[in-house]
């Protein structure tokens, strides 16, 4: 799109809105029909601002989608045996459908520890190793991560069916970038994953009819690195020093080239960010009626 066209702007915050309004009748249809309230259970360890935002936030949407919303704060010093004891109370609570624990954990926790103490039925992040093992075996039946299932949703939305496209996803963590992966396979997509270590990035991503950044890098993507007419999905969410002390939010692609060179791209804010809430909404009502031994709701 060098001939002064630009991108088209795939609305993520409306999409999510749209996502979450059929999550809220499917919830009030689950309960006149069942006499089931989703319960989501997110614990907090220590006073990371972020990640308080993060939890008030998600416990806002999940009473808006009409289910019932659990916080449980643990101080930053305390010990990963209590998290791990909180986390299997919440297990056998039958109140709390779905348990989320906000990352990142102090250091003298290993996260990984945590999240095999879930029960995999409840873990709405998709992260033990079971929903993971499900996941890259292509078998279904398990709890997708939130964020890659959002980038899903919105490429679906913006390009239909995805089958043969080539999708580069940058950045390989277990939150976004390996499941990506597997959804995107799954979707029938051809797909590279490059990396802080790969040689010549700009010549990897370029080839990519669907590039999705998710590195914490701002504005590491320039327009030359981009596909022309390709769809660009920006996972980034870097704070950043704005004018007169207030702080932006930048992503992980230089929005102002991109948008001159692709041809559908997220914003930041308002792309990917509110799909992800939608989403672990979305995994709540899923987990719920499983639980219930239901056939997955129609959403
Ligand atoms: N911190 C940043 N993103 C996430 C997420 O998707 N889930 C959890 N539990 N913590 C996060």
């Amino acid at each position: 799109m060098s001939d002064g066209a630009r991108a088209s702007i795939i609305d993520g915050k409306a999409t999510a809105e749209r996502l979450r309004a059929r999550i809220g009748a499917a919830v009030k249809r689950l309960k006149a029909d069942h006499g089931l309230t989703p319960g989501l259970a997110a614990v907090l360890v220590g006073e990371d601002p972020a990640s308080e935002i993060y939890v008030r936030n998600k416990g806002r949407a999940t009473e808006a989608a009409g289910m019932a919303s659990f916080t449980h704060r643990l101080a930053a010093d305390s010990d990963q045996g209590a998290l791990i004891d909180l986390v299997r109370s919440l297990n056998t609570d039958d109140s709390v459908n779905a348990i989320l624990v906000q990352l990142p954990l102090p250091d003298h926790i290993d996260a990984d520890r945590v999240t095999e103490a879930l029960d995999p039925a409840k873990d709405v992040d998709g992260f033990h190793l079971i929903n993971v093992g499900r996941l890259s075996a292509g078998v279904g039946g398990g709890l997708v991560p939130c964020t890659p299932q959002g980038c899903v949703m919105l490429l679906k939305d913006a390009l239909g069916a995805l089958a043969g496209l080539h999708a580069v996803i940058l950045g390989r963590s277990n939150l976004v970038g390996k499941p990506l992966a597997q959804l995107l396979l799954g979707e029938n997509c051809t797909v590279t994953i490059a990396h802080s270590r790969t040689r010549n990035l700009a010549a990897e991503t370029v080839r990519g009819d669907i590039l999705v950044a998710a590195v914490g890098r701002p504005a590491l993507v320039k327009g030359s690195w981009i596909k022309p007419g390709a769809a660009v999905i920006d996972v980034g969410i870097n704070r950043m020093e704005g004018v007169a002390g207030k702080s932006r939010l930048v992503g992980d692609v230089d929005f102002d080239q991109a948008v001159t060179v692709a041809g559908h791209i997220t914003p930041v804010p308002g792309g990917v960010g509110p799909m992800t809430i939608a989403c672990l909404l979305r995994n709540t009502l899923i987990a719920t009626a499983a639980q219930a031994g239901l056939p997955a709701p129609e959403i």
